[in-house]
Parts: C-alpha cells; structure tokens; sequence
C-alpha cells in the first residue's frame, strides 16, 4: 500500500510540478527552509572552565572537534553539570515557528554515554531533544533507536523543531529517522559536541562540519 501511495504522490505531483525533481518520496529536508547566516559568533563554546579552549576543541578544514573527559570540570565553577565541550548556537532563540539545525556528524568508536545534539530550553526540564551515543547507537535519549552503528562514520544529521505543533523529527542521511512530541512551548536553541550522560567513556569526542541552522519560509 505504502510504496503504490507513494508512486501515486509522485506521478499527481509530476503532473502539477514538473519543475520539482524531489517530489514526495525523496524530498530533502531542507526542502522550504531558507537558512539563517551563521557567524563565529553564532557557535557559543562551552568547555571545562579551568582549560583554555584549545585543550578541548579544534576547527581545522571547517572540521570542528569537540572532546571532554568524563574526569573534566564543568562548564562553570557555579554549575554540578556532567563535563562538556558544545558548540551552542547563539543568536537563533526561538520561541516560534519551525526551525531546523543541519550538520554532518561523526563519533569515533569509543564514545559513549554522551549527548551529542540538544535542543535545549531556557526553563526546567533543561532539554526536549538529545540525541545520545548509546554503545554505537544513535538514540533519543536513552530511550529510542534514531540510527544504529554510528561509529567512525560521517552522518548529515538534520533536526526539525515545530514549535507550534509541538513535534519534532530528525533525519539520519536524508531518511526520517524519529518523529516524537515536544514537551510544551519554551525558548528554545540548538546544541552539538559531547555532553556527559550516563554510562560516559572515559574520553568522548564528535565531530561536526557544514553546520546550518534554517527556519521554514513563509
Ligand atoms: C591557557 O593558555 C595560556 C596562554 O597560552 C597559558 O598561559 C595558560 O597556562 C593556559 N592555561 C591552561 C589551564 O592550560
Ligand atoms: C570498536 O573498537 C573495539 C575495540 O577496538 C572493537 O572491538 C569494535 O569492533 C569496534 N567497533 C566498531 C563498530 O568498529
């Protein structure tokens, strides 16, 4: 049933769009987004307080890399938070509309137990996404499979906030990959790098490049 409704889609819409290549079926998702210009100023670094930035992270070739130990400082000398090295995009707070953050991603083989994206909130609970490094799965928290055998390979990770409808979907190489409900209007921002959770390797590391951050036209 899926794939004829999916073949019929594509032959309506060939008929009424022929300029459009991607149709139904393949669509990119990016596909009605227009993106933001990101500045150095837009990539907001936290790292361990008492390191100097260099210690944890690099952007070399337009390859940022971000690592922490799991015996690190926090971020602040104020906060108990677990050790992390994010880029937190700055600038794009959004509290509306539907967003999306875009970046290749790729995680070593031997980082676990860490986040690697956030969605993050401004008031409690302090996230509505994390897409976390489980043992070489991509998961939703600690809870659902978003990719499996994610080590040492790259991955175009894109992530779609809807705030008004409350829902939120992450693609996994231009797949749909997880598809879940928000927790509730806030102000929200994207996050990547490594973030200490659960279980956390001793060294944890990813790796991002061509990072966007796009809001839907219109
Ligand atoms: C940070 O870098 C400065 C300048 O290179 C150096 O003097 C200082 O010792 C470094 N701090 C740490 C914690 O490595
Ligand atoms: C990760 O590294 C370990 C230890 O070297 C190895 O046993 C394992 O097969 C590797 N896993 C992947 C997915 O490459």
């Amino acid at each position: 049933m899926a794939p004829f409704t999916c073949l019929l889609f594509a032959f309506l819409a060939s008929l009424s769009m022929l300029k459009d290549t991607h149709l139904f079926c393949s669509a990119d998702p990016t596909d009605g987004f227009t993106d933001v210009p990101l500045t150095e100023y837009n990539f907001e670094m936290q790292w361990p307080y008492n390191l100097n930035l260099s210690d944890r992270y690099s952007n070399t070739d337009g390859v940022r890399r971000l690592w922490v130990y799991s015996t690190d400082k926090p971020f602040n000398p104020t906060t108990t938070t677990k050790p992390r090295t994010e880029i937190r995009i700055r600038g794009y707070d959004y509290s509306s509309g539907v967003w999306q953050f875009e970046g290749y991603g790729f995680v070593p083989n031997g980082t676990s137990g860490t986040s690697i994206v956030q969605i993050h909130r401004t008031t409690y609970p302090a996230t509505v996404l994390m897409l976390m490094v489980v043992d070489g799965q991509l998961k939703f928290y600690h809870r659902t499979l978003v990719e499996p055998n994610i080590y040492d390979r790259w991955m175009r990770v894109n992530v779609i906030h809807d705030v008004d409808s409350n829902k939120i979907t992450v693609f996994v190489n231009d797949v749909q990959k997880l598809e879940i409900e928000g927790n509730g209007p806030n102000a929200f921002y994207f996050k990547c790098g490594v973030y200490g959770q659960t279980d956390e390797t001793y060294y944890m590391e990813s790796m991002w490049r061509d990072i966007r951050v796009l809001k839907k036209d219109g």
